[in-house]
């Protein structure tokens, strides 16, 4: 106390000691719960992948059927809530939509305010929102074009029901490509926790207040929203397409982005944690080309965005900075091949970080950490008599 020492950014402060995820920045290692991303990637599933992070244990089978059938029993969202989104212009950006409707499940369970509920009442609101988060997601997209809603299908996998909810139309049957399935769930598993970032320190942060799950997660959403957090998978796609309609110049776009008087920065470059590369990257960047190749898929902005890394890679001022495509670089051409608008990027980012937003909770809750509140150092006015307003100039 007395003494304060400001780190604007917290680019050197820990806030809190955490069991979930491990990441070296230097190294480029990211483990979840001590399992490394890259054979959670290849071999899990997301379902799994999130028992993993919110209960600290791969499941047993018959673990991991419960868990799995819990999220089903609850992917309904309640009829009420379909009045908001009618409220909504179909213009209204999804993220905004998310965060609005996760905050609204507090007034349809508001059990879940209650910050001394038992694990197993915890455990209901954590698989509610789990279930709901997909039907919430995917109704935001069909309220965007103005479609009528599906409802969840219960028979289906959790990213095998989320596709259908984005796709099937109620004059046909949606048929579901494996390719995408699996496609989805790598990408939800990269996705899925990165430790203390922006908005997963956001939701620590509502919830060291006693923060209800519900309000902790949409602050998180909102947090996600921004471009140099979540928000950047579509800043990505959009500034390819603008290099692309440019005429696809990429070592233009690369001085652009190193000109310290133009505020264009390339999106999907740089980490504050990755010095080296972001694991998570290199593994997006050969899943892309298998996929796309699977599904048959030429985009000429893929090329755009090799074109631009390998220019970055090689550009002292990249390489000087340790500047290299995070995660968001390579996620959004897998998006859009599997037919996801660009707008819906960053709800497939909040959708994937569900799990360790909630993991994240839930740790902060059972260790009963205290509630967080900064410090700051005060460069206002010292004090000054009030004047009346007839006498100030
Ligand atoms: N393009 C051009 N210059 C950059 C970039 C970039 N994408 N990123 C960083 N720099 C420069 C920056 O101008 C600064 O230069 P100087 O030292 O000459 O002032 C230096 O590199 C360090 O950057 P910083 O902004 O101090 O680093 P930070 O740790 O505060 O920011 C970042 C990290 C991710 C916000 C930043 O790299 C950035 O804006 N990247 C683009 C947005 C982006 O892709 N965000 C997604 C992050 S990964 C997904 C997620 O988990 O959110």
């Amino acid at each position: 106390s007395g003494y304060i020492t400001i780190d604007p950014g917290y680019k050197n402060t820990g806030a809190t000691q955490s069991a979930i995820t491990f990441l070296d920045g230097e190294q480029g290692i990211l483990n979840y719960r001590g399992y490394p991303i890259d054979q959670l990637a290849e071999k899990s599933n997301f379902i799994e992948v999130a028992y993993l992070l919110i209960y600290g244990k791969l499941p047993t089978t018959q673990e991991l059927e419960d868990f799995s059938n819990k999220i089903k029993m609850h992917t309904l969202v309640h009829e009420d809530m379909r009045k908001i989104f009618d409220g909504f212009p179909s213009t209204a950006h999804p993220m905004g939509i998310l965060s609005s409707l996760v905050g609204s499940l507090t007034a349809f369970y508001p059990e879940s305010l209650n910050p001394n509920q038992t694990e197993e009442e915890m455990n209901l609101s954590i698989i509610r929102l789990l279930a709901k988060l997909s039907t919430i997601a995917a109704w935001s997209y069909k309220n965007s074009v103005g479609h009528p809603v599906n409802y969840p299908k219960n028979n289906l996998d959790y990213c095998s029901n989320f596709l259908h909810m984005m796709f099937a139309y109620p004059t046909e049957e949606y048929k579901i490509n494996p390719v995408v399935v699996d496609a989805l769930n790598k990408l939800l598993i990269l996705h899925a926790d990165h430790e203390q970032n922006c908005s997963t320190s956001t939701v620590r942060l509502v919830g060291s207040a006693n923060g209800s799950l519900y309000s902790s997660v949409s602050a998180g959403i909102c947090a996600l929203w921004g471009p140099l957090h979540g928000g950047a998978n579509q800043e990505v796609i959009e500034m390819l397409e603008q290099i692309k309609a440019d005429g696809g110049d990429s070592k233009k776009w690369i001085e652009k982005a190193k000109d310290k008087n133009d505020p264009f920065r390339l999106m999907g470059f740089g980490h504050r944690v990755y010095k080296n590369f972001d694991p998570r990257a290199k593994i997006i960047k050969s899943a892309c080309d298998t996929i796309l190749n699977d599904l048959g898929v030429v985009d000429p902005i893929l090329n755009i965005a090799k074109e631009l890394e390998e220019a970055a890679l090689t550009d002292p001022y990249f390489v000087e900075r340790k500047l290299y495509p995070n995660v968001d670089f390579y996620s959004g051409i897998i998006y859009r091949a599997m037919g996801i608008p660009t707008e819906m990027f960053t709800v497939m980012f909040a959708l994937g970080r569900l799990p360790g937003w909630i993991a994240q909770w839930k740790e902060l809750r059972t260790n009963k950490e205290p509630i967080g509140r900064p410090r700051q150092i005060y460069t206002g006015e010292t004090v000054r008599e009030y004047t009346p307003i007839a006498d100030r100039k």
